[in-house]
């Protein structure tokens, strides 16, 4: 199955109104590349609507970094899927381990959210990973696996759902499982989607997050089953946010 890749870049809480000039940058390189691979950005909520006003017709996606599993009502300081729809956005991040740690986000509330983000027509980018005393224990396919059951709405499919394998301990920590943790992980969670959605599993993209650099990015995007990165820290500037979208084609 073919997959195209995907770079996506997790702006997380950085980035004021004086970013724009490096989002729009990426927007403007982004033709040279776009039948290559496809670009997503989150940038914080406040910023979402005037990126989405920069990509207008680009192509770059962009998307919210969480979302509530209500379309509406009384959750003071939530967004909802349809609100990052109404301020342009294409996607939205679910489950990813910054929101399942420090705001204890169980499987089951990510899947909610994930299922709000088919309900609002947004891509849900969904995490899984494990920490590093998982990792230690030898517990790494386990967990992912539970997670991965737990999170993914029966309705997904590889257009509305991309799968983001992060382990907890590579992200901003300059660290990386090695190629063949890599391999071994993502054959894992190509397996488990054909064993739950059959051959369209094959068909979803899996993206591999966690300490990805220009300077790694070729060497972990050109694992068997790793269909692109999201990136945290590195997506912050343009010039390394591209060079890493480079490195997946
Ligand atoms: O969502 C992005 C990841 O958490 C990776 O972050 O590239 O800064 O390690 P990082």
């Amino acid at each position: 199955v073919a997959r195209k890749p995907l770079v996506a870049g997790n702006w997380k809480m950085h980035g004021l109104a004086s970013s724009a000039p490096e989002f729009v940058q990426m927007v403007g390189a982004y033709p040279a590349i776009k039948d290559k691979v496809d670009l997503m950005v989150f940038p914080p909520a406040t910023l979402l609507t005037s990126f989405a006003t920069a990509t207008r017709g680009a192509g770059v996606i962009v998307g919210a970094q969480d979302c509530h599993p209500e379309a509406s009502g009384a959750f003071t300081g939530d967004i909802s899927a349809e609100m990052v729809r109404d301020a342009g956005g294409g996607a939205v991040i679910v489950g990813h381990s910054e929101r399942r740690g420090d705001h204890r986000e169980t499987d089951q509330l990510i899947r909610a959210k994930a299922k709000a983000a088919l309900r609002a027509k947004l891509i849900g980018v969904v995490c899984v990973g494990e920490t590093e005393d998982e990792r230690k224990s030898g517990r790494a396919l386990e967990v992912v696996g539970r997670q991965l059951a737990g999170s993914l709405p029966d309705e997904s499919s590889p257009e509305t759902i991309v799968v983001a394998y992060e382990p907890v301990w590579a992200i901003g920590t300059g660290l990386t499982p090695t190629v063949d943790e890599v391999a071994e992980t993502h054959r894992f969670i190509r397996d488990e989607l054909a064993r739950r959605f059959g051959d369209t599993g094959r068909a979803f993209r899996v993206l591999y997050g966690g300490s990805v650099k220009p300077g790694n990015a070729a060497e972990l995007l050109a694992v068997a089953d790793v269909d692109g990165a999201l990136v945290g820290g590195a997506s912050l500037k343009a010039e390394s946010f591209l060079a890493i979208a480079r490195a997946a084609f």
